[in-house]
């Protein structure tokens, strides 16, 4: 029997040199996939004995091996050899050994080329419904939030200047809506990723009698390849999953960031929970908030694969390419990165302490009604931009020292003690009442809409 132990070394009179085996063993990262390897082969070995091309017998020895291979690999009792440059050599090779004359059949019709884009596929579908499952988890924790801060507001920023007071739940609100989108997102990139490319071969698809439908069938894939070219050399999916975690990974940095100036003394709107913040080796009285930085400065090696991978793919040719091995580290790592970061920031929001007098405190600076008054003279028939300009005139009377905003706008003909109303505590806020607004009456609404969404999104997980 001729030497099996380099799975091409057929062609070749020498063994590969080290420094080529360095740089080409993908089998350290993509050993994460075994599962998925596993199931590819099961679905390719059924129908190749359904065609005709295996006997029973021939089958059922490999079933069997690969179980064994399975076993070995999960609980960590597999050996890899020299030759094991991949996931996919690595099983044919364990296999082969423990069924040699059966399991030199395995890989009849097939390449690595169809199995690493099967593999990578099956294990992208997995894992971003999983990532989905979780977004939507800390969805449920900042709508929780939202429903347990019943009254509570606070300003909301333009320019990170004070702008106008919303409900504190309107605020935590329009994170959720984001966090919804890469929902919908990583759930359609999953309609993508759900295209088998099996029976697509090295490039060419087969002259054997191979029933790629029934592989994909087996293995649970929505779809088949239409083009065996493409099949082989399409990474798009790694490329969008990529982009949707990066994107993710930016509205988690944006909420990290919140918190990290909400827990500055200088806004004091939050206390954080001493299980999730950390301290100072030097500085006693310090606390951290390193979750939520951390959150922020991840979105910078997410962004980084993205990029990294889109140039992997530019201008490769048809069809698989070695570049495309390049494809796994950085969808490994995005996944796994976005698996922690949304973990931790859960468990920072879902425990921090919202200080909503200091809040309140700060959305009660009457400066931040004086959108309100303008909108009252609008009420009187005044034409906005007019509007604008008398309340602009009496801010500016105001920080020049002529007296408070309230007592000015009072002895104001054209505002008066009714309009000054507006400046009582909590008025401004309680006015914005349309669709999508900050005040309490559209906050009520909008929780409403948004818990119908949580609930149609999760049954689109399933
Ligand atoms: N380890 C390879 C990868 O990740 C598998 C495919 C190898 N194909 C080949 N023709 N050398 O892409």
């Amino acid at each position: 029997m001729t030497d099996r132990s380099q799975l091409w070394a057929g062609r070749f009179d020498g063994g590969p040199a080290e420094a080529l085996q360095a740089l080409n063993d993908s089998l350290p990262f993509d050993r994460r996939m075994f599962a998925q390897d596993i199931a590819g082969s099961r679905a390719h070995v059924t129908m190749l004995s359904e065609v005709g091309i295996l006997t029973d017998d021939e089958r059922n020895k490999i079933l069997g091996a690969l179980d064994e291979v399975e076993d070995e690999m999960a609980s960590g009792r597999f050996e890899p050899a020299s030759g094991d440059e991949d996931i996919h050599t690595a099983v044919e090779r364990r296999v082969t050994e423990i069924t040699p004359e059966a399991g030199g059949k395995i890989h009849t019709g097939r390449s690595r080329n169809d199995q690493v884009a099967t593999d990578l596929r099956l294990w992208t579908k997995r894992e971003l419904a999983e990532l989905a499952a979780l977004v939507v988890q800390f969805q449920e924790t900042l709508l929780r939030r939202a429903e347990e801060a019943g009254a509570a507001y606070l300003p909301a920023y333009t320019h990170l200047q004070q702008a106008q007071p919303v409900t504190l739940a309107h605020h935590l609100l329009a994170h959720c809506w984001a966090l919804a989108r890469d929902v919908e997102r990583l759930l359609q990139t999953l309609d993508r990723v759900d295209v088998s490319p099996l029976g697509a071969g090295a490039l060419a698809g087969s002259s054997l009698p191979l029933d790629p439908v029934r592989t994909a069938d087996l293995l649970g894939f929505g779809s088949v390849f239409d083009n065996s070219l493409d099949a082989v050399s399409d990474r798009d999916f790694v490329a969008e999953a990529l982009f949707d975690l990066s994107l993710l990974g930016v509205h988690l940095s944006r909420i990290g960031e919140e918190l990290i100036l909400w827990s500055s003394t200088e806004f004091g709107f939050v206390a954080l929970d001493d299980a999730f913040s950390t301290g100072s080796s030097m500085m006693p009285q310090k606390k951290n908030p390193d979750i939520a930085e951390l959150a922020r400065g991840k979105a910078g090696r997410l962004i980084g694969h993205l990029t990294g991978f889109l140039t992997t793919l530019k201008g490769l040719p048809l069809t698989y390419n070695k570049d495309l091995q390049e494809d796994k580290e950085p969808l490994f790592d995005s996944c796994d990165t976005i698996r922690l970061t949304l973990l931790a920031l859960d468990g920072m929001v879902g425990t921090v302490v919202f200080k909503t007098d200091v809040m309140a405190a700060q959305a009660d600076n009457p400066f931040a009604a004086a959108t309100d008054l303008a909108e009252f003279l609008v009420g009187k028939g005044m034409p906005f931009r007019d509007a604008h300009h008398v309340v602009g005139a009496l801010v500016r009377s105001a920080l020049a020292g002529e007296g408070s905003l309230p007592d000015l706008v009072a002895a104001d003909p054209q505002l008066g003690p009714e309009a000054a109303q507006l400046l009582e505590p909590g008025a401004s806020m309680a006015n914005r009442t349309t669709r999508g607004a900050g005040g309490p009456a559209a906050t009520a609404d909008e929780l409403d809409r948004f818990r119908a969404a949580l609930v149609a999104s999760k049954q689109s997980l399933r």
